[in-house]
Parts: structure tokens; C-alpha cells; sequence
């Protein structure tokens, strides 16, 4: 169990081990977070250190396993939370072709969990989904009624769970997001300032198109989100910052840059480095509708990059 506020206090709530803050009883501004050890669920509790108006409790993977219906339905009549936000998911992309399983039974028969729960406690819920829903192109910013068609065993779980949230009725959105990344935590940007570390060189993928979403950003949108209440937007919605779509290349370049490193980024091809899962080479989603009915500015991927590049040398 984490918590988002200094004054936190330990507890055990209805069975389950618990910090929380204050009377977690249902408010306008209760919200749950489910896999909060992860790297958005993390990102979200400390996004909400700084929001005087809400009640946040995250329930990591130890306390509340989201493949547990009954579980999922005590936490969510103990705690009432005005709004759930499910971040847990089985994320390993390579991993999930060999355990189709288990990434069938946390990415699509736990969201069912999850949402039934919601629609029957009157919870709205926003569920995380994934660029991997989608196949091959067209080459364009896609939208969430484009066609889908994921390649991967990830893809079509997360697909599957986005069905299972549609087909329970539960208010919310499910938000997709494409190449996650923040100052802590295992995530590209990290993983490419150790490689330089190490190698003084780097050999990056450069026929894979995306824009890279910086967590802190999404965190505050799916907080601003989650304040609305039943009066969020509802449906699939695509989350993504805004500028010309890079490649993995053109992103390690970037953090290069930044880090002020002067460490050559060679261009490879995706061939170059063979992986279980393939790839989706177009994962350009299109944000600005969500932008638009959220009022949020426009901000382009490098101006998020700089704030998370700000973080992490504000962390040390
Ligand atoms: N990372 C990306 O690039 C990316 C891109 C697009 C979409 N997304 C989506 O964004 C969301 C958040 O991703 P993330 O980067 O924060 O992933 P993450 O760091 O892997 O976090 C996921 C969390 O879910 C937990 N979890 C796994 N199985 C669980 C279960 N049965 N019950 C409860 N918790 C469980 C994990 O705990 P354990 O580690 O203990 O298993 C982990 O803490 C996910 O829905 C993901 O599909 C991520």
C-alpha cells in the first residue's frame, strides 16, 4: 500500500495493509490506484502530493492483485474511491509471447475485475491501454477509432482488457499511451544514459515511429481527469504530447543531448536487435482530441523531455 501525503498513517483497512491519509471514505476527489509500485502508479502519487483537494490510495501488487475479483471488489467497497485508476498490467512485451496465460489473465480477465467493481460501487474507472493495440499503420497520428490489429501477445491482451471495460458499462475512459518513460525507474531514457555509461556508444532503432510520453505529464493529465468525476470524458481516448514523431534513434539522441553526453547514437535497423514480441513500427498516436475536450496546452515531446530532464537532476 502507498500513499500519496506526508501525514500518511498505517493501517489495516477491511483486511488489506494499508497507509492512507485522512477518512478514505467516498469524496468527490477519492481516488485508488492499482499497480502503484509501477512506474505510472508511482508518478501518479507523488503528482498528487500536490493536489491539496484529493484523497489518493495506491495499492501495489503485494497488497491487491488485480486477478483477484474478490479482492478487487472488497478494496473497492472498503475504500469507495470516487475514481479508480488502473495502472496494473503484465507490461513485459517479450516476456507475455511465452506467458500468454498470465498476460491474458492480468491485462484483459483483471480489467473485467476491475471495471465490474467500479460500475457496481459507482466508481468511474481509467484504464491504462497501450499503442500495441495497433498493427502497422496507416502512417498518420492514429485515433482511437482507427482500426486496430495488434501483432503481439501484449497488444491483444490489452486490447482484450480495453473490450472488458467497454462490455461492463462502467463510466470512465480508457486512456492509451505510447513509449512510457520518467526520470526513475526502468524505462528507455534511463536504460540509454546507462548504456552511454558504459559503451561510450550506441546502436539505436531507427525504423520504429513514435512520440515518447513523459509520465509525469500523463500523471497530472489522468489526475485532471480523474477530478472530473462522472463528468471526465468517456470512451477511448489517446494521451500524447504533441511534435513531429521521432524514432528511438531520434529519442536517444535527444537524452544525449540533454545529458550534454557527446556519445555517438548509431542508426540501426529493427532486424538488428531480434526480440520475442514484434515491434509496432508506427506507435504515433494523436492527443490533440483529448487536448482539445481536456483544455490542457499544447506541448510538444521535447518540452516534456526538458521536464523530466529537469526532475531528474532536481533528484540528483
Ligand atoms: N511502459 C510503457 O512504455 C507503456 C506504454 C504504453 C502503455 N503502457 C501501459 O501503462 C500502464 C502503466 O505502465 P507502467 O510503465 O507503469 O508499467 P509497470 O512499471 O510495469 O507497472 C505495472 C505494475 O503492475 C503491477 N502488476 C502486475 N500484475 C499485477 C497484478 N496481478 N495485480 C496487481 N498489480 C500487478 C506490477 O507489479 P509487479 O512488477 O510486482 O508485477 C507493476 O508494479 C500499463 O497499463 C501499461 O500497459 C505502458
Amino acid at each position: 500500500m502507498m500513499e500519496s501525503k506526508d501525514t500518511a498513517a498505517f493501517g489495516v483497512v477491511c483486511g488489506f495493509r494499508a497507509m492512507f491519509v485522512g477518512e478514505m471514505t467516498s469524496t468527490p476527489n477519492s481516488i485508488l490506484i492499482t499497480g502503484a509500485a509501477g512506474q505510472l502508479g508511482k508518478r501518479l502519487l507523488s503528482c498528487a502530493e500536490r493536489r491539496a483537494n484529493l484523497t489518493v490510495v495506491g495499492l501495489d501488487h503485494d497488497d491487491l492483485d488485480v486477478c483477484n475479483r474478490d479482492a478487487v471488489i472488497k478494496a473497492i467497497a472498503c475504500y469507495q474511491p470516487s475514481v479508480v485508476i488502473h495502472t496494473a498490467a503484465f507490461t513485459d512485451v517479450d516476456r507475455a509471447e511465452s506467458e500468454v496465460s498470465q498476460a491474458s489473465k492480468v491485462n484483459a480477465t483483471a480489467v473485467r475485475n476491475v471495471a465490474e467493481a467500479c460500475r457496481d460501487s459507482g466508481a468511474s474507472l481509467i484504464h491504462i491501454s497501450t499503442d500495441y493495440v495497433f498493427g502497422h499503420g496507416p502512417r498518420r497520428p492514429l485515433n482511437p477509432d482507427d482500426p486496430t490489429d495488434p501483432k503481439t501477445v501484449y497488444g491483444r491482451t490489452k486490447l482484450s482488457g480495453e473490450k472488458e471495460f467497454l462490455d461492463s458499462g462502467v463510466a470512465g475512459a480508457v486512456v492509451r499511451v505510447a513509449w512510457l518513460y520518467d526520470s526513475e525507474g526502468r524505462n528507455f531514457m534511463n536504460t540509454m544514459l546507462h548504456l552511454a555509461a558504459l559503451h561510450r556508444e550506441l546502436k539505436v532503432v531507427d525504423d520504429q515511429f513514435g512520440i515518447p510520453t513523459a509520465a509525469p505529464v500523463l500523471a497530472d493529465a489522468l489526475l485532471d481527469m480523474a477530478e472530473r468525476g462522472t463528468n471526465m470524458p468517456q470512451g477511448v481516448w489517446h494521451f500524447a504530447h504533441a511534435g513531429h514523431p521521432t524514432t528511438w534513434h531520434g529519442f536517444a539522441t535527444k537524452i544525449m543531448e540533454m545529458a550534454g553526453l557527446d556519445v555517438p547514437v548509431d542508426r540501426v535497423a529493427t532486424e538488428a536487435f531480434p526480440t520475442p514480441a514484434n515491434r509496432p513500427s508506427w506507435s504515433v498516436l494523436d492527443g490533440e482530441p483529448l487536448r482539445d475536450v481536456m483544455g490542457w496546452p499544447t506541448q510538444t515531446w521535447i518540452d516534456a523531455l526538458t521536464q523530466v530532464w529537469a526532475l531528474k537532476q532536481a533528484c540528483g
